[in-house]
């Protein structure tokens, strides 16, 4: 069995530390790849994989298709910017479109955990990368989220800048301390959620489920979903 964890981010932070922390609680073989410094564009729409679910997109995802179709399970995390997932992770995301065609099962039935990071918070993000997993009748068995340091901490900027996140979050004449920048270190809670949900993945993952099984119930969900919206 084993896990395979993506960081979205485009640094090597508190989205990396986190989803790293919740692969460690599986218990499993784990990798982790961080997406940070890798040219990963967005679908294009081209259905050049639709014949074989292979994307034809000529980019670094291309190396990360294997490790998606060989993993039984992900921990996917991503960054929250201007209350959304994160470009890069949105983009690797997308290109998950290309095991979608002609029910392809590379990745349907498999498991992941959804982590999210924001100068906030992250639940927007996590959110959002269940969305994706269900598209892709991936089951999402738990999600994670916590804060992150906006890039005002370290910009040089911060202290001054009347529309950066010092002013926003805590106001004008407000000094950078160590007190206030914010490290996953001085969220246990969200350490914890992060242990549970390695915990109950490595659990999901040892006591073995039937992927088609698992298909049919995001199927499910999503059907009430859509019925939901109208
Ligand atoms: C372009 C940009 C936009 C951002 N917008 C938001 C936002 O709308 N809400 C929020 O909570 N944090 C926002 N942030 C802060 C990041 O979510 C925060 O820095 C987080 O720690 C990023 O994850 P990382 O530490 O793994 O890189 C933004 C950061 C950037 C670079």
């Amino acid at each position: 069995m084993k896990v395979l964890g993506i960081s979205g981010s485009p640094r090597n932070e508190s989205t990396a530390q986190l989803v790293q922390a919740v692969l460690a609680a599986t218990g499993l073989e784990t990798e982790f790849v961080s997406l940070a410094g890798r040219n990963i564009g967005p679908c294009v729409a081209c259905v050049g994989c639709v014949k074989d679910n292979v994307c034809v997109v000529k980019d670094d995802m291309a190396e990360l298709r294997g490790k998606l179709v060989e993993a039984d399970a992900f921990v996917v995390g991503g960054a929250n910017y201007y209350s959304h997932l994160n470009g890069l992770t949105h983009s690797f995301l997308e290109r998950w479109y290309q095991f979608r065609h002609q029910e392809g099962g590379a990745v349907v039935g498999k498991l992941a955990v959804a982590v999210g990071v924001g100068g906030m918070s992250g639940d927007v993000v996590a959110d959002s990368i269940e969305t994706f997993m269900s598209y892709n009748l991936v089951e999402t068995v738990a999600k994670v989220w916590g804060q992150g340091a906006a890039c005002c901490f370290t910009c040089g900027h911060g202290e001054e800048c009347k529309v950066g996140a010092i002013h926003m979050f805590f106001g004008p004449g407000t000094k950078i301390t160590e007190d206030i920048f914010p490290r996953l270190s001085k969220q246990p809670e969200v350490l914890e959620q992060a242990r549970l949900a390695g915990h109950l993945l490595g659990e999901r993952l040892r006591n073995g489920h039937d992927r088609q099984k698992v298909a049919q119930g995001v199927m499910a969900k999503l059907g009430a979903r859509f019925k939901e919206a109208g």
